[in-house]
């Protein structure tokens, strides 16, 4: 670590104490531009309100100054130019090149990759019109009226995240579907009920030797076979990946088989042919704006100044609150249904990413790295976990997502979900003093000894921090913003944590430890010597059920 970044780390580790007899809602009556202040609009249809965080105009100087100690914009300008800043695996991670819809060259490894990005593009949304029209048609001449998608982390989340998120757009398209996990239950429940003569299978796996998406695949082709004959699986596959050797082995046509490159990770993968479940459910001109979306904030994060610049001030954000203040998660919590699975698909994209302990050069002595993510929507999470937001001993940041407009036509459910994100917002940060308690339960008409049992129950710490994006409405524009933005949120906290966000090492061992399980598993006389204790013992117990 550099002298600077030594430096600009102990300034912020200085300055937060200063903040501990500060509450939040002074600095309102302090600054009665506070809003407009600690606010960013990117346009008149999306804003980033950062004003109800116990941060001063000092806090942001500091975090800007971290930022420029380890040469964000420096390494910002470096993804963005192609070079390989996924050092471990000596790759580029171009994912933003996908979503640039302007027409400059877009050089990776040397070599202007829009006429190739361009004409896979062109490639999937000719086969997704062809779907959609009815003018691609199964084995026995029926139009395809089910996709199935299969396929598992970047190679499912993003597509059944924003498939859920688009329904509305997808009234004139085929139902799509996601089978992820390698319980059986998965592809047969999904199954169950749909017409395998009218649905069409994608298997979409960038490296194609997923062991979950192997097996789900080979099941379904095994049905399909079954029901409608070994020609069929022609007419009722395609595929997505970046190895198109083995796709071929499996017997899928190569005109129904989509590519894309080794500089796209998986949890960036949406923006590629991986979307062709999407692009299929939502039609390539929907796709296009969520892609239009995306490069929206790739424009903002390159030129907005890092004070005004959204992902930036998500991302220091985060950094003020994980390593000064040592907040150990951070919660996402759309008031939106249809964006139910984004903090989920958030997870991958923010844990597989900074879940790290060694540096980019493979030192073991980063700063704390990336929080826990969860979510749900609001209101539900509100009746689940908000208790342990509001009064556990914890404290943990949270984003909340919600549109100024109602995704159906119903204004009375949209003010009353609206009302409820600001309301827990505003609760957050206002808490509830004990006197205040008292007063409210001496009005209540409650005794001196029932007001005094009860009153430290009903005690919130207050300035509990929350951002608000607010949106106009979830449209495919917004949601490819909302991607992009988490993308970069990310990738600013990695350069300050020095880590490389574009590998994920983490996910090896249990992978090579299942590989090696398996054929134990399977063969009940196979020897279990060798194995660890537990491991022995939980195989031994299975067996006696079998
Ligand atoms: O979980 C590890 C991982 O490699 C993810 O990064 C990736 O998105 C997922 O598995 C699926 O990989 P693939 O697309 O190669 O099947």
């Amino acid at each position: 670590m550099t002298h600077a970044v030594a430096a600009a780390f102990l300034a912020l580790e200085t300055h937060a104490p200063s903040l501990d007899d500060v509450r939040t809602l002074d600095l309102f009556e302090k600054d009665g531009a506070r809003f407009d202040n600690f606010s960013v609009s990117l346009d008149e249809d999306f804003l980033f309100d950062f004003s109800k965080h116990k941060v001063t105009r000092e806090t942001i100087d500091l975090l800007v100054a971290l930022a420029k100690a380890r040469q964000l914009e420096g390494r910002r300008d470096a993804l963005f130019a192609g070079e390989p800043v996924n050092n471990t695996e000596k790759r580029p991670a171009m994912h933003m090149a996908l979503r640039d819809l302007s027409s400059r060259a877009l050089v990776i490894g040397g070599a202007d990759m829009r006429p190739a990005i361009e004409s896979e593009r062109e490639k999937v949304f000719a086969f997704a019109r062809a779907i959609r029209s009815g003018e691609a048609k199964g084995a026995t001449g029926l139009p395809f009226t089910d996709i199935v998608n299969i396929g598992i982390g970047g190679s499912d989340l993003g597509p059944v995240m924003a498939a859920r998120a688009l329904s509305p757009y997808g009234e004139n398209g085929p139902r799509a579907h996601f089978v992820s996990n390698v319980d059986g239950a998965d592809l047969s429940d999904t199954l169950a009920g749909l017409d395998l003569a009218r649905t069409l299978f994608i298997v979409s796996s960038k490296t194609f030797t997923t062991q979950e998406t192997m097996a789900n695949a080979a099941s379904a082709r095994a049905r399909v076979v079954a029901a409608l004959g070994e020609a069929a699986v022609n007419k009722h596959f395609a595929a997505v990946s970046t190895k198109l050797d083995k796709v071929a082995a499996f017997g899928i046509d190569a005109s129904r088989v989509f590519g894309f490159w080794d500089w796209v990770g998986g949890r960036y993968s949406i923006w590629s042919s991986i979307g062709l479940a999407l692009v299929i459910a939502i039609g390539p001109e929907n796709f296009t704006q969520f892609l239009q979306g995306g490069f929206d904030i790739d424009e903002h994060f390159r030129s907005a100044p890092l004070d005004k610049n959204i992902p930036a001030l998500m991302g220091l954000l985060g950094v003020w609150h994980r390593n000064p203040l040592d907040r150990r998660a951070h919660a996402v919590i759309p008031y939106d249904q249809r964006l139910a699975r984004f903090p989920a698909y958030l997870q991958q994209l923010d844990m597989e990413s900074n879940g790290k302990s060694v540096t980019r050069d493979g030192r073991f002595d980063t700063h704390r790295t990336g929080p826990i993510v969860f979510g749900e929507p609001g209101t539900n999470g509100q009746h689940a976990f908000f208790q342990l937001l509001h009064q556990g001993t914890d404290v943990t940041p949270i984003d909340f997502l919600v549109a100024a407009e109602p995704t159906a036509a119903d204004a009375h459910h949209h003010a009353l979900l609206f009302s409820n994100c600001l309301a827990q917002s505003e609760a957050f940060m206002r808490g509830r003093t004990l006197e205040e308690a008292k007063a409210q339960l001496r009005g209540q008409g409650l005794g001196a000894d029932e007001v005094e049992r009860l009153a430290p129950h009903k005690v919130f710490s207050g300035d509990r921090p929350t951002s608000v994006l607010l949106y106009r409405r979830l449209d495919p524009r917004t949601l490819g913003r909302l991607v992009a933005l988490y993308e970069h949120k990310v990738f600013v906290q990695s350069v300050i944590w020095d880590i490389n966000p574009f590998d994920q090492w983490g996910v090896e061992l249990g992978k090579e430890l299942a590989n090696k399980l398996g054929p134990i598993v399977e063969n009940a006389s196979a020897s279990t010597v060798g194995l660890d204790g537990s491991t022995a013992g939980l195989i031994a117990w299975r067996r006696s059920k079998q």
